[in-house]
């Protein structure tokens, strides 16, 4: 399957394409506007594949979009390239809206028209696959269920308004325009080349260097978790298996609050390197919560497993164990990203206001 894939040199898709690479035999055609959250190094043998090919570009981009179709004559679309980190939509939600529904209608008519003019096998075949989050769903109390794919949209971040726009747009242009279309949403990732923003590689790095570990609020917001491999093993199998015009609910079933989260990193960075100064627990710093921020997510994700015949294969401390390994051993990556620019400043730092943020970063 030759596979047009948007943002694949940002965290999940990066991991898509070392998983296509490695365990399949599709050629992939990444676009990418290379931002911030970028990393060419992420795509590892992607690099020098002949089964991969770096076109950058910016999905809000039209003839950039047809002329990567025209060329590449791809059978699948699966798109990823997105702005991905709710505190920057807080900060800044206009780059959301442009990148994740501009981009997304972009992407979407620059797709319609290709698939339109194929020939009616390969019309039939071809797949458009959008890749979100649990966040559309909105949040869940302590006792309710969690989401599953008929749960009703309720975002409430910018970041989650966006991508639930995109959604809305995917679903609309199956049911008007027939353009064969999968949707899936996704609880939280983490794992090797994630940008150290969010919060695993943050509390990660942060504890490594000493630095106070930001937990927002009382620490008690929960998410599940889901090791960034495994959810490309899974994308592959909707964009290979799929059914036309279905949604994919893809969780790990491996909830955790935030305070555990980072209770468990320090245990684990403890064994592998043990701090002098003492258990690195000590370096927990609880910070003013992020406006509007969700208390739970999480996905029942039955009718997926069943659909996919796919079950998250690592456990949350299994792959939390693979991740730690992964940011001790990769220092050349984030050591300038972090001597750059964030140095944990952006998300939670003790005063991470709004305004405070603003002017660390002028
Ligand atoms: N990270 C998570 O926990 C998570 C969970 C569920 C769903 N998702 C979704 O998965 C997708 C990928 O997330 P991620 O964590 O890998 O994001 P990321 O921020 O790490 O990477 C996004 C990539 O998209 C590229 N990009 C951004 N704007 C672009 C544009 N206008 N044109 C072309 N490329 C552009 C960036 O350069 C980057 O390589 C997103 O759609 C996100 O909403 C992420």
């Amino acid at each position: 399957m030759r596979i047009l894939l948007t943002g694949g040199c940002g965290f999940i898709g990066s991991a898509v394409i070392r998983h296509a690479l490695r365990a399949t035999d599709h050629t992939i055609i990444t676009i990418d506007k290379m931002t911030y959250a970028a990393s060419e190094d992420a795509l590892e043998a992607g690099r020098t594949s002949p089964r991969h090919t770096l076109i950058r570009a910016d999905i809000c981009d039209p003839a950039a979009l047809r002329a990567a179709f025209a060329t590449h004559q791809p059978d699948a679309v699966m798109h990823l390239a997105a702005e991905s980190h709710v505190d920057r939509s807080i900060d800044g939600p206009g780059a959301f809206i442009q990148t994740n529904i501009v981009g997304t209608y972009t992407l979407l008519d620059a797709a319609r028209e290709y698939w339109s003019a194929l020939p009616a096998d390969r019309k039939a075949a071809f797949r458009f696959h959008h890749i979100s989050t649990d966040e559309v769903f909105g949040a869940l109390h302590a006792n309710d269920p969690p989401f599953t794919e008929t749960t009703a949209y309720d975002p409430r971040s910018p970041y989650s308004a966006s991508k639930a726009a995109s959604d809305h747009l995917v679903r609309a242009w199956h049911h008007t325009y027939g353009l064969p279309t999968l949707v899936s949403n996704t609880v939280n990732n983490y794992g090797p080349w994630q940008f150290p923003e969010k919060l695993i590689p943050l509390v990660i790095l942060n504890a490594l260097e000493g630095k106070p570990l930001p937990v927002y609020g009382d620490g008690s917001n929960m998410r599940d978790w889901l090791f960034v491999d495994d959810h490309a093993e899974a994308l592959l199998k909707i964009v290979e298996h799929g059914a036309i015009g279905a949604t994919y609910a893809i969780g790990a079933r491996q909830p955790r609050t935030n305070l555990h989260v980072v209770h468990a990193i320090c245990a684990a960075l403890d064994t592998r390197l043990p701090d002098p100064a003492g258990p690195r627990s000590r370096l927990i710093t609880f910070v003013t919560d992020r406006p509007g921020h969700d208390f739970r997510y999480e996905i029942d994700p039955s009718n997926a497993e069943q659909a996919l015949a796919w079950t998250a294969p690592n456990d949350f401390e299994t792959g939390l164990g693979k991740t730690i390994d992964w940011y001790l051993g990769n220092r050349p990556w984030w050591e300038p990203i972090r001597a750059a620019r964030y140095a944990g400043q952006r998300l939670g730092t003790p005063g991470n206001t709004s305004a405070q943020r603003k002017q660390r970063d002028a």
